[in-house]
């Protein structure tokens, strides 16, 4: 495994891998690496020659200055965990290298940065395209593996793909969940114990709504995941949204013709938690 810290040293050996006609899979990521993370590592590594992994706490995602300063950094135990998985190259660059002046794109996202995420943290995505957009741009993979725990994440890029013109693939990968259902987060790091303990009831909601579709509308279901978080002390309900899985529009009724993804964003001491599932 070889870790680069500058775009030249990476496009250098990816050109010689590339003119050798290997196929390159790439795992964005911003580090404190779990199974989840891991997931996409071992897809990516089953489906392409050569696994790149890029490790950036990027700045202009982040709408709050706070957050940005606490998001947890594991550099060492990250690179440790991307050997044992057989990752070939690691890109972890600094902020001046992948933002050497101040970074202006402007994203044309349409409907999809804004809702939910997007409205919640303004300029969210379009950090996300930035960034995205220059490492598809840089490592020109084949194929590029983003997980469904950021399922509008993952939407915005199939639409970033489309508005670069690539051809290359995006591939979704399943949530990973620890056994109490909670969706693995780098952010759990920031849970105390207790919070930890409550934690689970995000998924639970999700799944315990998606059992009472058969007998109440979707406002009907938005007002009882509401009230069952203001029954607790400790978790705040943000939103809890259900929407179709392409242009992210509410489902006012139930419809066989439309995919329908229930959306949930939770703010739980200093961690803001978001998670969601498939309603078909
Ligand atoms: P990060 O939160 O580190 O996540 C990197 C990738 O791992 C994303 O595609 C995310 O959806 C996926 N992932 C995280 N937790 C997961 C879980 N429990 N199960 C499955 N996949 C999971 O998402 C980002 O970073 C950034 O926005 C990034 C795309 C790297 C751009 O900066």
């Amino acid at each position: 495994m070889v870790v680069y810290r500058t775009k030249n040293d990476l496009t250098r050996h990816l050109l010689l891998l590339q003119n050798g006609g290997k196929t390159i899979g790439l795992v964005p990521t911003m580090g404190a690496l779990h199974q989840g993370h891991a997931s996409l590592v071992e897809k990516a590594n089953g489906e392409n020659d050569i696994v790149v992994v890029s490790i950036f706490v990027n700045p202009t995602q982040f709408n709050d200055p706070s957050d940005l300063d606490h998001y947890p950094r594991t550099l060492d135990q990250d690179l440790d965990m991307l050997r044992k998985m057989e990752a070939d190259l690691v890109f972890v660059p600094s902020v001046k290298e992948m933002y050497p002046e101040e970074e202006t794109q402007i994203f044309d996202l349409g409907n999809l940065d804004k809702v939910m995420e997007g409205k919640h943290r303004l300029g969210h995505f379009n950090g996300v395209a930035q960034i995205v957009s220059k490492l598809f741009h840089l490592v020109r993979p084949n194929r590029a593996y983003f997980g469904q725990k950021d399922f509008q994440q993952l939407v915005i890029i199939q639409r970033l793909k489309e508005i670069m013109g690539l051809d290359m693939s995006i591939v979704a990968c399943p949530i990973i969940r620890e056994k109490d259902g909670l969706a693995m987060s780098s952010r759990n790091l920031r849970l105390s114990k207790e919070e930890r303990k409550v934690a689970p009831f995000i998924y639970e909601s999700l799944v315990q709504a998606k059992k009472k579709m058969e007998t109440q509308t979707p406002s009907q279901l938005k007002d009882w995941v509401n009230l069952q978080f203001r029954k607790q002390a400790l978790l705040e309900l943000e939103y809890f949204e259900i929407v179709e899985d392409k242009g992210l529009m509410p489902v006012e009724e139930w419809s066989e013709e439309v995919n329908k993804v229930a959306c949930i964003a939770v703010q739980l001491g200093r961690a803001r938690l978001i998670d969601n599932l498939n309603f078909d």
